[in-house]
């Protein structure tokens, strides 16, 4: 088999675990609102790329691959996961980047109106910190488990990817710098993947370098993240990104193709995802293979 489609097949695989893990994070013995369920799993399970999730898995392989490693990281996984699809029902409002699409599927505010929307990302939001704390009932650490609920709390939270899209709301063509720019970028989609990479790692068990490494990885691969989402909005094709294009351009967002042009950004992804590989190699991984085959595949993504 090629490396390739031995990738496809595992990255396959991991989408699937994750998303049969979605599928029971809410109890069926608690009292949730029928309408509010819906609304919240109605984008849960819409099937995104489930990166960061997969992030959390290969990181975790990436320390050890003892047998119940999978098992032990699968809340973090979830965790992450629900906290990026409140991000994108959010994002999506009309008070935030109005978009009618997303993954496929009219937005949820199109389906089930602005509140509920609002409350549908709110409660994936909070249900996100009850799954991350099942961990330690799997067999994490408690204090790995206060560690990554700790992160959480500031990567996904103010000073992080709350943070950057304050900032990028705020962000004016003909005002904010690329200097500025990449720190939205840095704040509003880094810090929720290195989040990803650092709570894989500390479910197996991680040292210090290890997660600093993480970290590093996970700062370069979603700065390339970012600016490919950028490039795709341009130059990608609907129907395979499952939401609009032009969209910024609509917004008059800043971004990276706006400020440097497509050729520099497309040289910056592929800088950043080499900066991002070089930093897993010194940091005594067992298997930093897998993760760096992820970064050089999400340098073909279409979508
Ligand atoms: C979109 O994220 C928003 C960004 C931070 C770029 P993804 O491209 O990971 O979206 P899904 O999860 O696959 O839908
Ligand atoms: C969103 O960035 C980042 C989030 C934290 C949700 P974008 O606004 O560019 O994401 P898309 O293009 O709508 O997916
Ligand atoms: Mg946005
Ligand atoms: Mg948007
Ligand atoms: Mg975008």
């Amino acid at each position: 088999m090629t490396t390739s489609a031995e990738l496809h097949m595992y990255l396959e695989e991991q989408r699937l675990i994750v998303e049969n893990a979605l599928r029971t994070v809410f109890s069926a013995d608690w009292p949730i609102p029928g309408k509010l369920l819906e609304a919240m799993n109605y984008s849960l399970l819409a099937g995104g790329k489930r990166m960061r999730p997969i992030f959390v898995l290969a990181a975790s392989a990436a320390v050890t691959n003892a047998g119940d490693a999978t098992n032990r990281a699968l809340p973090f996984a979830c965790a992450v996961e629900m906290i990026h699809t409140y991000s994108l029902i959010h994002d999506d409002l009309p008070a935030m980047d109005n978009d009618d699409y997303r993954r496929g599927r009219l937005t949820n505010h199109k389906v089930f109106g602005e509140a509920m929307a609002i409350l549908a990302g709110d409660g994936l939001l909070t249900h996100s910190f009850h799954v991350a704390s099942q961990a330690a009932r799997r067999g994490v650490s408690a204090e790995r488990t206060l560690a990554v609920i700790e992160e959480l709390s500031r990567l996904a939270g103010v000073p992080g990817m709350v943070g950057g899209q304050v900032d990028d709301m705020l962000g004016e063509q003909g005002q904010t710098s690329l200097e500025q720019l990449e720190n939205i970028h840095l704040h509003k989609t880094s810090d929720l993947i290195a989040f990803a990479l650092r709570a894989g790692g500390h479910a197996a068990g991680a040292d210090v370098r290890q997660l600093n490494a993480f970290e590093l990885f996970g700062r370069n691969v979603g700065l390339a993240f970012q600016i490919q989402d950028d490039i795709l909005d341009l130059t990608g094709d609907e129907t395979k990104l499952g939401k609009p294009v032009r969209s910024d351009e609509r917004q008059e967002k800043v971004t990276y193709p706006y400020l440097i042009g497509l050729d520099e950004s497309r040289k910056r992804v592929v800088n950043l995802t080499k900066a991002a590989n070089e930093s897993l190699l010194q940091a005594g991984l067992a298997n930093p293979n897998r993760l760096i085959q992820i970064a050089d595949y999400l340098l073909t993504r279409d979508h």
